[in-house]
């Protein structure tokens, strides 16, 4: 009779349960794995002979059948080699086959029997705590991220031997435990920024409602320096989101050793050489920039140099906030909820509108250089504001300035009143409402809605960009404290509006 061992599968971002059949016959000494293995799984059956046999154990000298059931998931990786040694050790009984019973293991094995950390730990621990496992058996590399999954009894090991000991009941393992992410360092204050006034308002509004947003400027007047500034002003994660982040970045192998969960809302900051797979996640099945960034920030600094085909194909994901990845063996989601901050160049020459210095672009440079931005993504900017070189003055000037602590505690209490709005509806923030549902909770006062209209004739908005003036302007009257939409929140909402327009007519 076969002896079987619970592994687990990654598909996507979730653990999905695979169950490792191995079957010992007296017949000539072959080892054969079927259930739609990946040529990592193949090779897996040469790791675990040498791991088996430098363990000081016997490796049976009979025919190996091992059998990935069910047939229908593909296996990839390496996080076989455990199961599938601790399933050909129960079958020569080595262990007592009892012993594997409500055991989940998972890791890869070294020549030498030592255990090595898989991507994916996180998303097999909830896996693991869904089918209510007795023990998880993880690399003590990657335990960490078991040991965030509450409830969940996870046993940190460092080599195969200390696993055959524990089966045996000759020795325990170590129960794992976790550390949290150390926070960036590089991230700087709000307080260094100098000057800007209406930039770092655009970023308080960006922060305390989700929104997406574009900083224009000329070389050197401190975008890349302000959009730097914005993990700092954003609220806390919850555990369900670190909780969503981290499985994201375990899948991706991101984790430092040991780090079982990221506290730090995730600002990614992609290349502009990247190619569509980066940025969405390809078929190798790595998620790309954009889900990375779930829960947190994708900011694409110098947004003309990306390829046009690469920003096209993040319209859809950015709407719907997932990522939908085809591959042979069928679609697999992503999620890729997360704020877009992008940084540009008003024209080729980086001068176009600059208060002293002249534009040196003609006409048909400043037409090329528009074109290399897609319209439509664009109109999924909410907020755009433009970044004016800052004034000698300000630049030499000690005064203090607002920190981004005192920035995120603003942002924190507006974040409180949309949580407290949307506690019945799968959104939680104002970016995420759509169009009947952005007006309703926006409770607009007649004379608001009637600037909202004006400024939709006056700047020949489309639709959807009203709909995202409304809900910049949500968020406006959430920072104000106030329940209705009134008219200086849609004013202020309709300006950062107006930039843009401005700027698609005679430069950007
Ligand atoms: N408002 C400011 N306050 C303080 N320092 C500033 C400010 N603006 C720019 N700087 C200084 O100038 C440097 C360059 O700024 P930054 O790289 O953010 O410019 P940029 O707008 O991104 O330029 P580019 O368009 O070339 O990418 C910053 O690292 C900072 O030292
Ligand atoms: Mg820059």
């Amino acid at each position: 009779m076969a002896t079987t061992v619970m592994a687990g599968a990654v598909e996507g971002v979730d653990g999905v349960e695979v169950q490792v059949e191995v079957d010992l016959v007296r017949r000539l000494p072959r080892v054969t794995v079927v259930g739609l293995p990946a040529s990592a799984v193949k090779e897996s059956t040469e790791r675990v002979r040498s791991a088996i046999l430098a363990s000081g154990l016997d490796f049976p000298k009979q025919r190996v059948t091992i059998n990935l059931a069910p047939a229908d998931v593909r296996k990839d990786g390496t996080a076989f080699d455990l199961p599938i040694a601790l399933g050909v050790l129960a079958a020569a009984g080595v262990v007592p086959e009892d012993s594997l019973l409500g055991v989940m293991a998972v890791g890869e094995l070294s020549l030498t029997g030592a255990l090595r950390d898989v991507p994916g730990a996180l998303p097999l621990a909830l896996l693991a705590r869904q089918r209510g496992v007795r023990a998880l058996i993880l690399p003590e590399t990657c335990a960490g991220q078991g040991a965030v999954v509450p409830g969940l009894n996870v046993l940190s090991a460092t080599n195969l031997s200390e696993v055959v000991d524990w089966l045996n009941g000759k020795d325990t393992l170590k129960k794992a435990s976790f550390v949290a992410a150390p926070l960036p360092a590089h991230a700087g204050d709000l307080a260094d920024v100098r000057g800007q006034a209406l930039a770092r308002r655009a970023l308080e509004i960006a922060a305390a409602g989700g929104h997406n947003l574009l900083l224009i400027g000329a070389p050197g007047s401190g975008k890349t320096m302000l959009a730097s500034r914005l993990p700092g002003l954003l609220p806390p994660m919850t555990f369900e989101e670190a909780i969503e982040t981290t499985r994201v970045h375990s899948v991706a192998g991101l984790l430092p050793e040991k780090v079982g969960i990221l506290e730090q809302r995730p600002f990614r900051s992609p290349h502009h050489s990247i190619s569509p797979a980066g940025l969405l996640g390809g078929a190798s099945l790595r998620p790309g920039e954009l889900s990375l960034a779930h829960h947190g920030v994708l900011f694409l600094d110098e947004l003309p140099e990306f390829s046009r085909g690469t920003l096209e194909q993040l319209r859809s994901p950015l709407e719907r906030r997932e990522v939908v990845i085809a591959r042979s063996a069928g679609a697999v989601t992503l999620p890729a909820s997360c704020m877009l901050v992008a940084a540009a160049n008003p024209c080729e020459c980086g001068f176009w509108g600059h208060p002293n210095k002249p534009c040196r672009c003609g006409d048909s440079a400043l037409k090329r250089y528009r074109q290399r931005l897609s319209g439509p993504l664009l109109d999924r900017i909410d907020l755009c504001v433009r970044v004016d070189p800052v004034e000698s003055e300000e630049l030499f000037c000690d005064r203090r300035r607002e920190s981004s602590a005192q920035v995120r505690t603003r942002v924190i209490s507006a974040r409180r009143a949309q949580t407290e709005r949307y506690k019945a509806l799968p959104i939680f923030n104002n970016a995420m409402l759509d169009g009947p549902a952005c007006r309703e909770a926006a409770q607009a006062t007649p004379a608001g809605l009637r600037l909202l209209r004006d400024s939709m004739e006056r700047l020949s908005l489309s639709a959807r960009a009203c709909d995202r003036v409304l809900k910049v302007a949500r968020t406006i009257a959430d920072l104000d404290g106030v329940a209705r939409v009134d008219v200086e929140h849609v004013a202020e909402a309709a300006a950062f509006r107006a930039q843009d327009s401005v700027d698609a007519q005679a430069g950007l």
